[in-house]
């Protein structure tokens, strides 16, 4: 059997070797409790501080800004939560899109039973927000507007920063970015860029799940999720993944450092792909933007005639690991949010799957990959 090409990186990534070494470091070694006074506890707080900065540094923070949470749900929670409760007074009316992450909208759907009101904003065919649309919809009572910078599912680029111009110069409201599927291959700074809230997770970018952090602008008050101790200055309670973070630290520290190079090869063989694609397989079509347009790394694709839950075990049985849609709902039948947004014909909807790389795929994949693809479509139309 060939080795297996790993499609499926916006579900999650392999942990990188050295990084894992980090973690088993942290857990049998550097195991202290970053609270306790003694030499181990003051370790562990040294490799927290450490990767404070590691983490910071792609996104343009102060180290005292970045928060660490149980991953990017946590992070997309609390930026919601949190603002609606530290802004309760100002208003309660918030604006997102509708092509957000699950973990976002079912934040804002639990604040709509409670009495907020939230603007859902549409996207063209190639799944962007207008700026006019987010403009017609500020209003004096928006207290958050959260745009993601790229779409797990598509790639589709947010335009995050004529959002962050109009949100400042239109209204008071606090802008979130969900930077989850940006983080390392999109630059963004937020101090520049003008974003107050962003949630980071580790296990996209070659580090460990159930690790992410959240951005808090300096002086911004946010209601804590978690309440107890006195973890991340008073504001996250919870004894730190020590182990978790510090591979997040070196994580972030390499995807800063080799972003060029892995973000050209991700792009290089994402267009290859998708030319081959087009040119190999009559009817085939790209869901979301034109493939030199979107994020390097996420190509949505359908074939007409195929379903995509057959056709993802069949390219499993060749070594070949996709998505449906997005891996968070690839588990129910209905059609995904986002690509319900974008209006899609009911086929491409049915026969979407996802191809989304990593800093570990090559070149010399795309042969084999189309190859597959080729194959189990060409058998699935002869059934
Ligand atoms: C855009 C986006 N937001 C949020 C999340 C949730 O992050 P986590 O898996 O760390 O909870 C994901 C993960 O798939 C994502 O792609």
């Amino acid at each position: 059997m060939q080795p297996a090409i790993y499609l499926d990186n916006s579900a999650t990534t392999p942990v990188l070797p050295g990084i894992a070494a980090v973690m088993h470091k942290m857990l049998v070694e550097n195991y202290g409790n970053p609270s306790s006074l003694h030499g181990l506890g003051i370790a562990a707080e040294k490799a927290l501080a450490h990767a404070r900065r590691q983490v910071a540094g792609l996104i343009g923070a102060r180290p005292a800004e970045i928060y660490f949470t149980s991953g990017g749900t946590e992070a997309n929670n609390w930026a919601v939560w949190g603002i609606s409760r530290a802004r309760r007074r100002q208003g309660k009316h918030i604006i997102t899109t509708a092509v957000e992450h699950s973990s976002l909208l079912a934040a804002c759907r639990r604040l709509e039973a409670e009495g907020y009101e939230v603007t859902y904003l549409p996207v063209d065919s190639r799944g962007v927000i207008r700026p006019a649309d987010l403009e017609a919809a500020l209003r004096e009572d928006t207290i958050l507007v959260s745009v993601m910078s790229v779409n797990n599912e598509t790639g589709a680029l947010q335009p995050v920063g004529e959002v962050a111009r109009l949100v400042h110069s239109k209204s008071r409201a606090v802008l979130h970015v969900d930077h989850i599927q940006g983080y390392g291959k999109i630059p963004l700074n937020c101090q520049k860029v003008g974003i107050d809230l962003l949630s980071l997770s580790a296990h996209k970018i070659h580090g460990p799940k159930g690790t992410g952090a959240l951005y808090i602008k300096e002086g911004l008050r946010l209601e804590p999720l978690l309440v107890g101790g006195e973890q991340e200055a008073g504001r996250r309670a919870g004894t730190e993944n020590t182990a978790g973070i510090a591979a997040f630290g070196l994580a972030a520290e390499l995807a800063a450092a080799h972003m060029e190079e892995r973000v050209a090869r991700m792009r290089e063989i994402k267009i290859e792909l998708a030319t081959r694609l087009l040119e190999s397989i009559p009817g085939a079509r790209i869901n979301g933007p034109p493939p030199e347009e979107g994020a390097p790394h996420i190509l949505n694709v359908s074939f007409p005639g195929v379903r995509a839950e057959v056709l993802v075990h069949m390219l499993e049985q060749r070594g070949v690991y996709v998505s449906t849609g997005s891996a968070c709902h690839s588990r129910k039948q209905e059609a995904s949010h986002v690509l319900k947004a974008l209006h899609l014909e009911r086929w491409r909807l049915e026969g979407a799957i996802r191809i989304s790389l990593g800093a570990l795929n090559t070149p010399d994949e795309v042969t084999p990959a189309v190859e597959a693809i080729k194959e189990c479509v060409t058998e699935l139309w002869a059934l």
